[in-house]
């Protein structure tokens, strides 16, 4: 055996051996790093007669491969082993909980709206919608409120800029949701029964006023409705809402221009620890009353508006505020937190989207 060979076995068992990563780079170093035995030896060949280089290049380039083969063996048996290691000490505890991801929450005044529906759908109300984008005629003009009305200048309306054709087909953000009373008796025959949840909006910002706000408006529509319909649903309406029986109401002579009669609803409440809670005769000792709702006999105008015959048809409608009734039963004071987007707000007051209000199961989740 020559030396470059004895050299090839010393070197390959040294390889073989090394017991890990670290000994097997201080190997790799010793032979084919720039001062290695390898490296040198290989230098040697410059300047050997072409005779000895015959004999002995090919042994020592040999001894280069199977250095480096060794070099990769041994580093693929180490890696392999570590990770084997890893593998057997690492354990995966399946009893552990798992961690909470980070969950939404039902903005009050969303559920509030399935609360509103689910009651009204039970008396067989449909919900109807409209566009917030109105016109003046639906928002205003076919509602029996004129161009000259001062009830225009009431509402504070946001109007888009002119675009030609007249003053009647102006855009504006409606000012309430009675426009889809409107809507609905032009698109629907009677009889109808609908609620029209949505947004509307008018120049308005205080701790209870913000410029975008939510109402709901309540139709009926058919023959021989009178005010007895109207009292009976509010108060239906209202005993479901706020889960209790001695709901008490008190109807205000008022006025709309698009009902007539017209009656402000006041319920009965009593002030308890700051907070409001609804229930009682007003005029019971430690009671008081609270305007909560607009309503009213569906004026004849509006009806016949609408193309159809009011001598024929009759009925109530009513508008109340979405943001107020919630504030109302879960006890919220400032309505602009309500549009804040605060996520501390919402993890307060928001509800969970698995518990979806339901007559049989408990309206309020
Ligand atoms: N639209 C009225 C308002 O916004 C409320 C209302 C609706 C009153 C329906 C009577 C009948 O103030």
């Amino acid at each position: 055996m020559s030396d470059t060979q004895a050299m090839q076995a010393r070197l390959v068992g040294e390889i073989s051996a090394a017991a890990d990563l670290d000994a097997l780079e201080a190997l790799r170093v010793a032979s084919l790093g720039k001062a290695g035995s390898v490296t040198s030896l290989l230098k040697t060949l410059g300047r050997m007669t072409p005779d000895e280089r015959q004999a002995q290049g090919p042994q020592i380039h040999a001894l280069r491969e199977a250095v480096t083969a060794a070099i990769g063996a041994r580093k693929d048996a180490l890696e392999g082993a570590a990770l084997e290691a890893k593998l057997g000490a690492e354990r995966l505890d399946m009893t552990l909980p798992a961690e909470a991801a980070p969950q939404g929450s039902v903005h009050p005044v969303s559920q509030v709206m399935d609360e509103l529906a689910e009651i009204f759908a039970d008396m067989g109300f449909a919900v109807a919608t409209g566009p917030e984008i109105e016109d003046d005629w639906r928002n205003f003009t076919a509602l029996n409120i004129p161009e000259t009305h001062p009830a225009r200048a009431m509402h504070d309306t946001f109007y888009f800029p002119e675009v030609g054709e007249g003053a009647a087909q102006r855009m504006l953000l409606r000012t309430h949701t009675s426009p889809v009373q409107i809507r609905t008796m032009m698109e629907k025959a009677p009889p109808i029964r609908i609620i029209a949840p949505g947004r509307v909006y008018r120049s308005d910002s205080d701790a209870t006023h913000t410029p975008m706000f939510h109402q709901v408006e309540g139709l009926v529509i058919d023959r021989g409705i009178h005010m007895g319909h109207l009292k009976w649903t509010l108060e239906t309406f209202l005993k479901a809402y706020f889960e209790r029986d001695d709901i008490v109401l008190r109807l205000r002579p008022s006025y709309f221009p698009f009902t007539e009669p017209s009656a402000e609803v006041d319920v009965g409440y009593r002030q308890e620890k700051g907070r409001r809670i609804v229930g009682g005769h007003g005029d019971d000792e430690g009671h008081a009353w609270m305007e909560l709702l607009g309503s009213g006999m569906v004026n004849a105008r509006v009806i016949a508006n609408c193309g159809l015959d009011p001598n024929e048809w009759q009925g109530f409608a009513f508008g109340v505020g979405v943001d107020r009734l919630a504030m109302l039963k879960y006890g919220m004071d400032d309505l602009r937190a309500f549009f804040d987007g605060d996520l501390r707000w919402l993890a307060h007051y928001g509800f969970s989207a698995l518990s979806v209000p339901t007559l049989s199961g408990g309206i309020s989740a």
